[in-house]
């Protein structure tokens, strides 16, 4: 056992799980946790796994055998970082530990917010006064052209059962290289924001999910990595003309995509990624304060459909909430207050 290992062990459990977590949420700790478990001799690695649960054992074995061997300096170099991390742990666990104090009061506010019912009082709202109610897609560009799609109903389903697609739901991580065709995506298109009535002169929309009054307060944003017949590139898909309309192609796609996913590489590396913005305000004119809980709820809606309506197609999705706002909201050109960033799931052919 080297020096480093021995240290770990030697800490109480509560300790030792608490120094793993943290070291497996720092990317670069994580990396020289591994070259550290990498640089034991079978027989030590094995001794360490046993110390830990099952899964975690597992979890290790498939991280390192995907991991190329380090060179001897780069175990020595990560031996000393995890030494001194190690040193640093009680230090660590105190600064944290008023972190959590301070978030004691934002704890109470946000579960006051997960209390926030549509109730009778909510003052004099935007609708109620007679502001103009906002309207429930963006406008196109003018001048951008729209993208047709194909008629999703006629898409062949390769599981129709419904019940079969809900039982066999999961997240899914791992996508092949195939392209995406224009037919699958016109399908989660309009599974997840298909629009089946516009009624109030245009002004109102009935779609393939629920939503709180109706409000339907997001817009889709694709980013298209690999779909036939697309350019790659950020689209916004227009649903009252169930359409897409291009917008740009950001510099280095895959690695903002990435690094807005907060490392989780398997969102870059898909052929499509469903990224959904809020634009609060929908909600807000006729909800005022009791709008954001709705829209959260609304959020679960969209990525459902797409779940089931990807393993209908025999695809795979992962919701992801761990993501960067600042990054996703730059990637889009979202101002980040009238609209941001609000959910987002890669999608692609299974493995
Ligand atoms: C709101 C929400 C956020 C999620 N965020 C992430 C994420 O950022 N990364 C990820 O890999 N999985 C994410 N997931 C997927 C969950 O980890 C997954 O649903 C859970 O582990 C249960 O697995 P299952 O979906 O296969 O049943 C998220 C799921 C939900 C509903």
């Amino acid at each position: 056992m080297t020096n480093v290992i021995q240290k770990m062990l030697s800490l109480s459990k509560q300790d030792f799980l608490v120094f793993l977590r943290l070291t497996l949420e720092d990317n670069n700790d994580e990396l020289h946790f591994y070259r550290v478990l990498q640089g034991l001799d079978p027989q030590n690695q094995e001794q360490f796994y046993q110390y830990i649960s099952e899964e975690l054992a597992g979890y290790f074995r498939e991280q390192l055998a995907n991991l190329e061997v380090p060179t001897t300096e780069q175990i020595r170099e990560a031996q000393e970082v995890l030494t001194r991390s190690l040193d640093n742990l009680q230090a660590r666990i105190k600064e944290l530990e008023e972190i959590n104090l301070n978030y004691r009061e934002v704890i109470r506010t946000h579960r006051n917010f997960m209390k926030e019912c549509i109730s009778g009082e909510l003052g004099l709202t935007d609708q109620t006064k007679g502001l103009p109610i906002p309207p429930p897609q963006k406008e196109v560009a003018p001048g951008a052209p729209l993208i047709d799609l194909p008629d999703p109903a006629t898409l062949k389903l390769v599981n129709p059962d419904i019940f079969y697609c809900i039982r066999e739901r999961e997240s899914r991580r791992k996508y092949t290289d195939e392209p995406l065709s224009l037919e699958e995506l016109s399908y989660l298109l309009y599974t997840t924001q298909g629009v089946k009535k516009v009624f109030r002169q245009g002004q109102m929309t009935l779609r393939t999910v629920p939503s709180g009054g109706a409000r339907h307060p997001f817009e889709t944003y694709l980013a298209v990595n690999n779909v036939t017949s697309l350019t790659p590139g950020l689209y916004r898909y227009q649903p009252i003309e169930h359409k897409l309309t291009f917008l740009f192609t950001p510099e280095h796609m895959v690695e903002k995509l990435n690094e807005g996913a907060l490392g989780q590489i398997f969102v870059g590396r898909s052929p499509v990624v469903f990224i959904w913005s809020v634009l609060p305000y929908r909600g807000e004119w006729r909800y005022s304060i009791s709008a954001h809980k709705i829209m959260l709820l609304d959020a679960g809606h969209l990525c459902q459909n797409l779940y089931l309506a990807c393993e209908s197609l025999g695809l795979g999705t992962c919701a992801i909430g761990a993501y960067s706002q600042t990054l996703m909201d730059e990637l889009l050109k979202l101002d980040g207050h009238d609209e941001f960033v609000i959910y987002l799931s890669p999608v692609g052919k299974l493995k």
